[in-house]
């Protein structure tokens, strides 16, 4: 599916475009948010390479990933805040790895909860998945049960992806969730 645009209150789940490197620089190179992930800090280089493949990859048919930008709709040209991505598995059918990443400077203010919203519903309602399965840190043990997902396994510990656009934090256990109800579902 070309092209994904959700929007939620405050965010637009879009696709990424070349002027989005420097927002994405912003992220991938601060140790702040690498730290939850499975990679050091990236140079600007290597955040260009990113990007370049993402955009590419949406071309892909059939489209196997879905490498997104969560941007600010407050700011007139849309600016880039956080990272998105879908990858679809090919077993089972109909599922996918997913992970998201935002700039350290607007943590706290609610915008992962609405990215996770706006990522879940792009996969069950857009990309009419069944299972979508992402890696959690250890830090995150104190999240309150509301934002626990449905079902849980700790068993496996492998990453949603391989390549360098991967913004799972570091391997430790899997969460996996299936769509939710109706009401609980609006970004
Ligand atoms: C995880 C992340 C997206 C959260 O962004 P955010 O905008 O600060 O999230 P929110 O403001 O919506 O917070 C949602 C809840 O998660 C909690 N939370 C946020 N980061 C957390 C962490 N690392 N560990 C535990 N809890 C966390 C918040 O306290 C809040 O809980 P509360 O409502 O009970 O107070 C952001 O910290 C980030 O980009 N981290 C680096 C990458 C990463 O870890 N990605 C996640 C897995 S791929």
């Amino acid at each position: 599916m070309y092209p994904i645009s959700r929007h939620s209150r405050r965010l637009h789940l879009r696709e990424l475009r070349p002027d989005d490197v420097e927002g994405m620089f912003a992220i991938y190179g601060d140790p702040r948010a690498t730290e939850h992930m499975s990679f050091d800090p990236r140079t600007r280089q290597d955040v260009e390479g990113i990007v370049a493949r993402s955009i590419a990859s949406a071309a892909a048919d059939p489209r196997q990933e879905y490498a997104l930008a969560v941007a600010d709709t407050d700011n007139d040209g849309g600016r880039l805040i956080g990272f998105g991505r879908l990858a679809l598995d090919p077993h089972p059918p109909r599922a996918a790895g997913f992970g998201f990443a935002l700039n350290p400077d607007v943590w706290g203010n609610g915008y992962g909860t609405e990215t996770v919203r706006l990522l879940l519903a792009c996969a069950f309602e857009d990309l009419e998945l069944h299972r979508v399965w992402g890696a959690r840190s250890p830090p995150q043990h104190r999240l309150r049960p509301h934002h626990a997902p449905r079902r849980a396994t700790s068993a496996n510990t492998s990453n949603a992806a391989a390549n360098g656009a991967n913004p799972s934090p570091t391997p430790s256990s899997t969460t996996s969730t299936q769509p939710l109800p109706q009401n609980d579902r609006s970004p």
